[in-house]
């Protein structure tokens, strides 16, 4: 059976920079509060006129496409990862098709929140490994600015998200200890309620009214504290799960690259595991949280940083709304 590759990873970013001191300008908050609680210093607003969750993809694909020095032409399957999908439906993944000119391939769309690059990047794997596909995208883009509450009431949540896209190409290899080793994919809908946007809902007598047009109820609502205690503790469990798995330790991690939820999640996990500081690796700081984007964006980045090499072992971990939780174990 072939086992799947990384051979080309890419991102794209809106240009709009919003930092922390526009957001005071806004609403009651702080510089100094975002960044203790969050390590977040500025993240990207999508521009309406050009950005659309598809496009985006489609921008940060082009990327990794050309990395992997393969023609667009030669794709034949898209799974594409958004929590902020363009329309109600279809999915953003037929999106990404049309702006890449690839009609007739399949596209699947993941809606896995935090996790659902993790999942994309599973599913795509097993396409690969049963040769049903060669030339897999995997996309994680999301806009979640346009959801975002700019004013003091919707501050617990707005300071937190970010937009932005990435992806990578995943192709077939035949030598067995490269590419992906596994992955793990877990969920416990009984947090459900914990963090999630709950209008507009299909199992209400009507979708969308004027009421929750004016209510809290179409924001992400988080319990943050919750989300927190959880997340500590399924990271670390996900994370040595797929150690554990390829019979590999801790220290044997050359970069692990957790989902950019918050920092203090990130360096929380990083002590725990005992892991040196260069050995996690975190943007947060620039994008905030893109949810399903931000684990590919960070791989992207830090592919270009000269940070993922051959053979390095790479662990991606995510947690996120569901709840679910997930990881992947690489050698690049
Ligand atoms: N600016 C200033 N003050 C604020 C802001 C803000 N943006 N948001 C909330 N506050 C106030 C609150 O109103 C509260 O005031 P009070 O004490 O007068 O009532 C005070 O700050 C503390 O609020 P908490 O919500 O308890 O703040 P906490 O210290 O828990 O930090 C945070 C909030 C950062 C979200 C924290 O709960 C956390 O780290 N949660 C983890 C979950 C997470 O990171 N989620 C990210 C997205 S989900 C994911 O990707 C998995």
């Amino acid at each position: 059976m072939n086992h799947s590759r990384i051979t080309g990873v890419g991102h794209y970013v809106p240009e709009k920079k919003v930092t922390n001191f526009d957001l005071e300008k806004v609403m009651d908050t702080s510089d100094e509060w975002i960044r203790e609680r969050t390590g977040i210093k500025e993240r990207r607003f999508f521009d309406p006129e050009k950005d659309t969750v598809g496009n985006m993809g489609a921008r940060a694909s082009g990327i990794a496409l050309e990395r992997a020095g393969v023609d667009v032409k030669e794709v034949d399957f898209i799974v594409f990862a958004t929590i902020s999908p363009d329309y109600f439906f279809p999915g953003s993944g037929v999106i990404m098709q049309r702006e890449l000119g690839l009609q007739g391939i399949g596209a699947l769309d993941i809606r896995n929140a935090c996790s659902g690059f993790i999942y994309a990047l599973s599913i795509a794997d097993q396409y690969i490994k049963t040769g049903m596909y060669k030339k897999i995208l995997v996309i994680g883009a999301e806009i979640q600015s346009s959801a975002l509450e700019l004013n003091t009431r919707g501050r617990n949540v707005s300071v937190i998200f970010g937009d932005g896209a990435g992806a990578v190409l995943l192709e077939p290899t035949e030598e067995p200890e490269k590419g992906i080793l596994s992955t793990h994919l877990h969920a416990d809908g009984n947090f459900a309620e914990e963090l999630y946007v709950k209008d507009p809902g299909s199992s209400r007598k009507e979708r969308l009214t004027n009421e929750m047009l004016e209510g809290p109820t179409i924001r992400a609502y988080m319990n943050g504290n919750l989300v927190f205690k959880h997340a500590i503790v399924r990271f670390t469990e996900v994370i040595m799960e797929a150690l554990q798995n390829n019979n590999r330790t801790k220290e044997d991690i050359d970069l692990l690259i957790p989902h950019q939820a918050n920092l203090r999640i990130s360096n929380f996990l990083r002590e725990k595991l005992k892991l040196d500081k260069e050995k996690v690796y975190n943007n947060i700081m620039r994008y905030g949280n893109t949810t399903g984007a931000s684990i590919p964006i960070a791989l992207s980045e830090a592919w270009q940083e000269g940070k993922v090499k051959e053979n390095d072992l790479v662990c991606l971990a995510a947690f996120g709304s569901g709840f679910t939780w997930a990881s992947a174990l690489i050698r690049w």
